[in-house]
């Protein structure tokens, strides 16, 4: 094995002839740019916008609404890269494909490690949430689960710990034992894991069509909450604007970004798509603007109409409602709540067996993931796998911690997806490539001097304002060292880029999403990356011990 191997890549061409229009062109192409758009919004608005929204503006207070600003600009630079190279390259495997053509193999398994938290650990805080808002539902309705069917189990043994009152110790004292162990799960959560992966393993038309109703629905619903909201707007909420400094907004990150997690899974239904050339990019992209005004707008409404320190919820947009007494639109927030997130399971559900079928097809995974089943025409091995990896976890994990997780392997692909932009020939200043009518071309914007003048910008501004940072002082004794390191990492990172951009004229749409995306993965704890470490250890592992010995690339050595 020699180090040039690990880098070594599939051209487009091999790929689409491949995976896109040649031997393998089975599964059904019945998308066009409305399903597609419509798919990236049942992504998008998710657990994120009913859930975790809650406690981003608690932590940040009206000033989360910057956190979605930066958010939205750092996720519109990725769309724009993942449109770039699902236009080129239009096959199922969304940035694990890409990172074939433009890393090589061994980036490419990475990416498709990462995705998986994306695509299924993200799933599991959906399910949890789910179960949220659903049980709350047949409460309304006068249905009650025991505690010890609504909960998992991480949570009701902390709840025991700590000796909290709340349903999480109702489900530790009540639970029925075998042997000692607590019977506790959550039921729901289960169920409906169970139902998505069914209806995703019928197939992608009916699956298509229940998903544009609940687009619909939750559009709707959220259109209402901001109009209704609205009306209860009290200015003096946003005083004090920024209540936890910036630092408060920055804690929500993982839950912001997470609201933002979906539009990239347009780009797994490449295969399924009439025109993915031209729909892929505009559906992305399209779902995008869409959902990054509707989160703005959201934000200062939610803060607006109380004290971002009644928002610490996880369910904060019923919960709004409570605290001023219209009951009507408790009910319909919690009935879109279900919808939304039953959307949101479907599309990840969907889009995780088709990476692993394209991983297949490379070899990197056992031939059974790219199996197509015989009348449905779906991934159908590859799904159930899906199906268990989403709930068998759902026994013995909690959200907070999924949450984060999902945020920081998603953050890391979409790094990956904007470098590997910067290698396209499309992308090199000298190209001089022809626009192809119908076909998205990301323009070529040089970085040259922009950068640099960034860079200088932000570092005159830090300066400024916050002159200890560039004592040793700062960076030595600061009391929370640790979480120090990604920030004093980045801002290497950008006087690196700022120093190649000059040199070599590198395109500045990518660049700007690189750093963007690296700036929120600043946010993120030491524990999380931690963790994050250890799940890129364990996909090595496997890519030596497995993947590398069984990919087909080997054939052409
Ligand atoms: N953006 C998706 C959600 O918020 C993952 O549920």
């Amino acid at each position: 094995m020699t180090f040039k191997s690990l880098f070594r890549k599939k051209s487009a061409n091999v790929i689409l002839k491949q995976g896109g229009d040649g031997e393998h062109i089975i599964l059904n192409k019945v998308l066009n740019v409305r399903d597609l758009t419509f798919f990236g919004i049942a992504a998008i608005i998710g657990g994120g916008t009913f859930s975790a929204i809650g406690n981003a503006c608690f932590s940040g207070g009206p000033a989360v609404v910057f956190l979605y600003i930066i958010c939205g600009i750092a996720c519109g630079f990725t769309a724009l890269c993942y449109a770039e190279f699902a236009s080129q390259v239009p096959v199922s495997g969304s940035a694990y494909t890409y990172a074939y053509v433009s890393f090589g193999e061994l980036f490419a398994w990475i990416i498709g490690w990462a995705l998986l938290m994306e695509y299924s650990i993200g799933n599991i805080y959906i399910a949890f949430s789910w179960s949220g808002y659903f049980t709350n539902l047949l409460d309304g309705f006068g249905l009650h689960l025991p505690e010890w069917l609504t909960i998992n189990y991480k949570a009701a043994h902390q709840a025991f710990l700590d000796n909290k009152a709340g349903e999480g110790l109702l489900a530790w004292a009540n639970a029925p034992q075998i042997g000692g162990l607590h019977i506790i799960f959550d039921l729901p959560a289960v169920m409906i894991n169970a139902f998505i992966t069914w209806l995703v393993y019928r197939g992608t038309k009916e699956s298509r069509n229940i998903s544009n109703i609940m687009v619909m629905i939750k559009l709707v619903v959220i259109v209402l909450v901001i109009i209704v909201g609205c009306t209860y707007i009290n200015l003096d909420n946003w005083t004090p604007f920024m209540p936890n400094g910036f630092g408060g907004v920055m804690s929500g990150v993982s839950a912001v970004f997470f609201a933002y997690i979906g539009f990239d899974a347009v780009s797994t239904l490449a295969e399924e798509s009439k025109n993915p050339q031209r729909d892929l990019p505009r559906g992305m992209i399209y779902s995008l603007v869409i959902c990054t005004v509707v989160y703005i707008i959201l934000a200062l409404v939610l803060t607006g109409m109380a004290s971002y320190k009644l928002l610490g919820v996880s369910d904060p947009l019923a919960e709004i409602f409570k605290i001023k007494g219209i009951k009507w639109m408790i009910f319909i927030v919690s009935i879109a709540a279900v919808v939304a997130m039953t959307s949101v399971l479907l599309v990840f559900q969907m889009g995780q067996p088709r990476i692993w079928m394209s991983m297949s097809r490379d070899g990197l995974l056992p031939k059974r993931f790219a199996k197509i089943h015989p009348k449905y025409k779906t991934p159908g091995f590859a799904t159930i796998i899906t199906g268990l990896v989403v709930g068998i976890p759902l026994f013995f994990t909690d959200e907070n911690f999924v949450l984060d997780f999902t945020s920081i392997g998603t953050l890391f692909a979409f790094v990956l997806v904007c470098a590997g932009v910067l290698t396209l020939p499309s992308q090199q200043g000298n190209n001089k490539a022809s626009q192809i009518k119908g076909k998205f071309r990301l323009p070529y914007i040089n970085s040259k001097y922009v950068m640099p003048l960034i860079t200088i910008t932000i570092f005159s501004l830090i300066i400024y304002f916050i002159p200890e940072f560039i004592t040793s002082k700062f960076i030595i004794t600061c009391d929370k060292a640790a979480n120090n390191i990604p920030m004093l990492v980045f801002f290497v990172l950008l006087i690196v880029m700022a120093v190649l951009s000059f040199v070599k004229n590198l395109s500045l749409i990518p660049v700007l999403g690189l750093m963007s995306c690296c700036y929120l993965l600043t946010g993120m704890a030491a524990s999380n990356w931690l963790w994050f470490s250890m799940w890129l250890g364990i996909g090595l592992i496997v890519y030596f011990l497995y993947s590398r010995k069984h990919s087909k690339l080997n054939a052409k050595e």
